[in-house]
């Protein structure tokens, strides 16, 4: 693969899943690989560090070059030993896809305190301790990469995913500020919302549905938002069963009101406010 070869790159939970297909890809492109993974079940209990070393084992005796980490992404201890690992190992970083993850979803009306700690811990807390770990490397450097694994539950909105989809969504805003602060260091950050059959989606589609999903079809979308190739930054795709899409905010024209307006002045202009015929993509005004 074009524009890997021999970047050091961090995958986070590449021990089952779309992790795995992201670091054999990578791999095979001539990557140092480290492959990070806890181990643990669908909903984040327990531990098992066969499950980054299975990986590890695989790239090996495909050729390649990795080394397996087993410390959790949701503390900052955790991040700096992965990040440690790829200096002991390989000597630098100059990548990381934040793709480690847990379910806990629940309706709302039953999520309680500690399903909504847990999760936004593992995606958000994990995206933000990881990245953070690797960044003064690669400012130094004046290269870097970060993937962040977002998700249409987060974009969209989905039934019981309340804390999944908050988590994923906030992994979308940190990228967008990784994207201007990164900009002058040669640091580039994207998200990709994967679509593929894995045991996060094993119960909710039919098995005809996700054998059209293998998590082999997100991998070289994430391999080509790590690399050399690529220039985008702050751009999100969502990607599964062969289609990449591109999804960005969009602001509508709107409705300037020249004095401060009341509640039915609101009101009587709301269809304007909202109508997105004449949207042009959204900026920060402040920014
Ligand atoms: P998976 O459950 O097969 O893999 C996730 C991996 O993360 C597991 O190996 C697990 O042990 C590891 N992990 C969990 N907590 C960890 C922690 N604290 N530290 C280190 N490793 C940890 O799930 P899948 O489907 O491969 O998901 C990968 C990412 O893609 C996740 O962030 C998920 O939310 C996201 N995603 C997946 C979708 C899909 O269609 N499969 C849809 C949208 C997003």
């Amino acid at each position: 693969m074009a524009g890997v070869e021999d970047r050091v790159v961090v995958v986070t939970g590449a021990g089952n899943g779309l992790g795995r297909e992201y670091a054999l890809l990578l791999a095979r492109g001539g990557a140092k690989v480290v492959v990070n993974d806890l181990g643990g079940a669908r909903d984040g209990s327990g531990s098992d560090s066969a499950v980054a070393d299975i990986v590890v084992e695989e790239i090996r005796e495909a050729g390649g070059q990795a080394v397996a980490n087993y410390d959790t992404v949701a503390t900052e201890e955790g991040a700096a030993a992965i990040i440690e690992t790829a200096l002991t190992a390989f000597g630098a970083v100059h990548g990381v896809v934040n793709n480690a993850g847990i379910l806990r979803d629940k309706a709302f009306h039953k999520l309680d305190a500690a399903e909504w700690d847990l999760v936004t811990r593992v995606h958000l807390a994990g995206g933000f301790h990881v990245t953070r770990q690797a960044w003064p490397h690669l400012r130094e450097q004046g290269f870097g990469r970060i993937v962040v694994a977002t998700s249409t539950s987060g974009l969209y909105g989905n039934f019981g995913q309340a804390n999944y989809g908050a988590a994923k969504s906030g992994l979308v805003g940190l990228v967008n500020t990784l994207a201007i602060e990164g900009a002058r260091h040669g640091i580039l950050a994207n998200a990709v919302a994967p679509i593929a059959a894995t045991r996060m989606t094993q119960d909710v589609a039919t098995a005809e549905v996700l054998a059209e999903l293998p998590a082999a079809h997100v991998a070289p979308v994430v391999g080509y938002l790590m690399s050399e190739e690529c220039s985008d930054s702050g751009t999100v795709v969502v990607a599964g069963g062969g289609q990449v899409h591109r999804v960005q905010y969009f602001q509508s024209k709107g409705f300037s009101f020249t004095e401060t307006p009341s509640i039915d002045e609101i009101a009587a202009n709301w269809s304007r406010i909202t109508d997105m015929d004449a949207a042009v993509p959204g900026v920060n005004p402040v920014g």
